[in-house]
């Protein structure tokens, strides 16, 4: 199974050309396309247009999350709404079966949130605006776990915006690790067992990591994967 996956594309308004060529080939060398969030710059709807008017000549099936710049400037339902009319399927904690040459590929995400990692991570402690924070990192948490539940598929694949791991963050600033991700989301793909999460938002992070469960993760920002997409091979399981 072939999935082509990219994030943080930072769409201007007007479009860039360069995504519609570069992703012209996506049709006889992917499956799928998986969207793993910030595809615009500044959460505009004319940049949303744009997205998806780059994405008009792609015939494989596509799998998006929104990003953090979805919500800029509170267009996040209009987003969805607009993808969704587009026929790019918008996950937000549902899942979704692909039948992909007699195979069953199912597929859960959501956005994320931040958080922070391990003994470092938020908790449920203090002030109400940081429980708050912790809530809403859980609850995306949350939303993966149940996904994932749902899911009874030959290979299961997690889309995400914030990162579920350290390892693919490697290249940032660790100061600002607790923003970029949080332990929340690894622990919820490692209690479902997942095959394998793609995420983005990293833009100076590392392509390849792990769960603490062992389920690989990919980085696959735009920034860091330096080409319109990133390509990967699954093998179907052993029956
Ligand atoms: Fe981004
Ligand atoms: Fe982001």
């Amino acid at each position: 199974m072939r999935i082509a996956a990219v994030g943080d594309l930072h769409c201007h308004e007007g479009g860039a050309e360069v995504f519609r060529y570069a992703l012209a080939d996506i049709n006889t060398r992917a499956d799928v396309l998986v969207l793993c969030g910030d595809l615009t710059y500044r959460g505009r709807i004319a940049e949303i247009e744009a997205v998806i008017e780059e994405l008009a000549e792609v015939m494989v099936p596509v799998i998006a999350v929104l990003g953090n710049h979805a919500y800029h400037e509170k267009n996040q339902r209009r987003f969805h709404d607009l993808l969704e009319d587009a026929g790019i399927q918008v996950l937000d904690g549902e899942s979704t079966v692909l039948d992909i040459r007699g195979h069953s590929v199912g597929f859960t995400g959501t956005k994320g949130f931040a958080g922070g990692f391990g003994r470092r991570a938020l908790t449920d402690f203090g002030e109400d605006l940081w429980r708050r924070f912790f809530k809403a990192a859980r609850h995306e948490g949350e939303k993966i776990r149940h996904g994932l539940a749902q899911l009874d598929s030959e290979l299961k694949i997690v889309v995400l915006h914030y990162a579920p791991v350290t390892d693919t963050l490697t290249g940032e600033d660790p100061q600002i690790y607790p923003f970029l991700g949080g332990s929340e989301l690894g622990a919820a793909i490692d209690d479902g067992g997942a095959d394998l999460a793609l995420h983005g938002h990293a833009h100076f992070g590392r392509e390849a990591g792990f769960t603490p469960g062992g389920v690989p993760v990919r980085n696959v920002s735009h920034s860091l994967v330096n080409q319109a997409y990133r390509l990967f091979e699954v093998d179907w399981p052993r029956k």
